[in-house]
């Protein structure tokens, strides 16, 4: 074996470590008697990938659904296996047999749901953003730690295995972390249903989808200290901004960069994610099935590149330098890996990976940038 590849034995080797513990996080826990029932609020298009994570989990169970269309009501419960369905989330969290609640719904509506699933002494699981603004976010963490129920957000990305190795790279394997760069190129135009009203999302492009960029951008550098956003609007059928370019300043003085459009031709999904430090290059390639051309993680150090191999796609191993590193990188398992981490949450009387204050965080940090963009100068937060 080559001096070089001996050098990068001990990566290798706690790389496969962390894989391993992936897939342990991504098993069912011990079994209990008693399943955690599960309420989902809200049924539309998410809803379909949450349900698939909780009817994979051992220790939860479905019971029951609300929303405000009565046949995708009924239509989710049938296909959920669900015993009830309502029309009306009130009436779900006087349901005896929920337990927990996964909040579904437009942005504009958590914190009002989670504020009252947690007055019922229901643990909530509330999707991306966790709500609107930050005094929302505030409101929902206190009603939590006033009824003793468990907050987490839907920050899926965070659950994303190379998200997770980039991180373990980066805190110990790149030497000095230095600069973040991390895009989104959106071919899904944010122009139907309540997408398209701004108080329902709570802003426009970046409160919807430049969010995951941002909380995922805290994840992986620490905590960000100042924000410089420039936002331009150029097509006519959206609410808000189109284009957004921002600046983060973190702590430790490593500095972030995020570039964002809607702009580009349906269905793309492309983003990617780059950190530089002393002593290596990370990237993470696109993640979603439309940006599946590669690698999903590279990794350069020690002069040579080590590429990632995506679990169970034989076309993207290629003939690569120690290419023999597997890694679970289907983006559609991130959401089951959220609701399994719920679920043991629960179970077990842990901490949230994503709790409340860091669902705040993220809103935090997409206020600035809208504060931002409009005093053209710098935010601090
Ligand atoms: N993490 C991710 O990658 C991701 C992806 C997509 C959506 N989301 C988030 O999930 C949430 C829902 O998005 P979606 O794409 O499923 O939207 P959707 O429009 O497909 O579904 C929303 C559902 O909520 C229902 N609803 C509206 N008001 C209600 C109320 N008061 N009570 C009960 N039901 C109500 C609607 O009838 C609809 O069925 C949003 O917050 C969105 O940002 C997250």
């Amino acid at each position: 074996m080559e001096i070089f590849e001996l050098t990068l034995l001990p990566v290798l080797f706690k790389a496969q470590r962390i894989l391993r513990v992936d897939q342990k996080l991504m098993q069912p826990g011990n079994l209990s008697n008693k399943k955690i029932g599960i309420g989902m609020i809200g049924t539309g298009e998410i809803s379909n990938l949450h349900s698939a994570g909780y009817r994979n989990n051992n220790r939860a169970r479905i019971v029951a659904v609300a929303d405000i269309n009565p046949q995708i009501a009924e239509e989710k419960r049938s296909a959920f296996g669900a015993d009830s369905a309502y029309n009306d989330y009130k009436i779900l969290l006087k349901d005896d047999k929920v337990d927990a609640v996964d909040i579904c719904i437009p942005n504009f509506l958590h914190a009002s749901a989670a504020i009252a699933a947690a007055e019922a002494g229901k643990h909530v699981l509330v999707e991306k953003p966790m709500a609107t603004n930050p005094k929302e976010c505030e409101e929902m963490i206190a009603a939590a730690k006033r009824n003793g129920v468990k907050l987490m957000v839907g920050h899926n990305q965070v659950f994303y295995p190379p998200h997770q190795e980039t991180k373990r790279l980066i805190d110990n394997e790149i030497g000095t972390p230095i600069l973040l760069l991390t895009r989104l190129h959106n071919g899904f135009r944010q122009n139907r249903g309540w997408r398209a009203e701004a108080k329902s999302v709570g802003g426009g492009f970046l409160m919807e989808a430049c969010v995951h960029r941002l909380y995922l951008s805290r994840y992986l550098m620490g905590e960000p200290t100042k924000i410089y956003c420039k936002n331009t609007r150029i097509f006519d059928d959206t609410v808000a901004e189109d284009i957004c370019q921002v600046t983060i300043d973190f702590e430790n003085g490593r500095q972030g960069s995020l570039v964002a459009n809607q702009g580009g031709p349906f269905p793309l999904w492309d983003d990617r994610t780059e950190v530089i430090g002393s002593e290596g290059l990370v990237i993470v390639n696109g993640f979603e099935e439309q940006a599946i051309a590669g690698p999903p993680l590279m990794f350069y150090t020690n002069g040579r590149w080590i590429h990632y191999v995506r679990r169970g796609h034989p076309a993207t191993v290629g003939n690569y330098p120690l290419g023999n590193l597997e890694i679970e990188a289907d983006f559609s398992k991130t959401y089951a890996n959220v609701t399994s981490h719920f679920v043991d949450c629960i179970a077990e009387n842990k901490e949230p990976t994503v709790k409340g204050e860091d669902g705040k965080r993220a809103i935090e940090m997409v206020t600035a940038c809208y504060e931002s963009a409009k005093k053209e100068s710098p935010v601090s937060i």
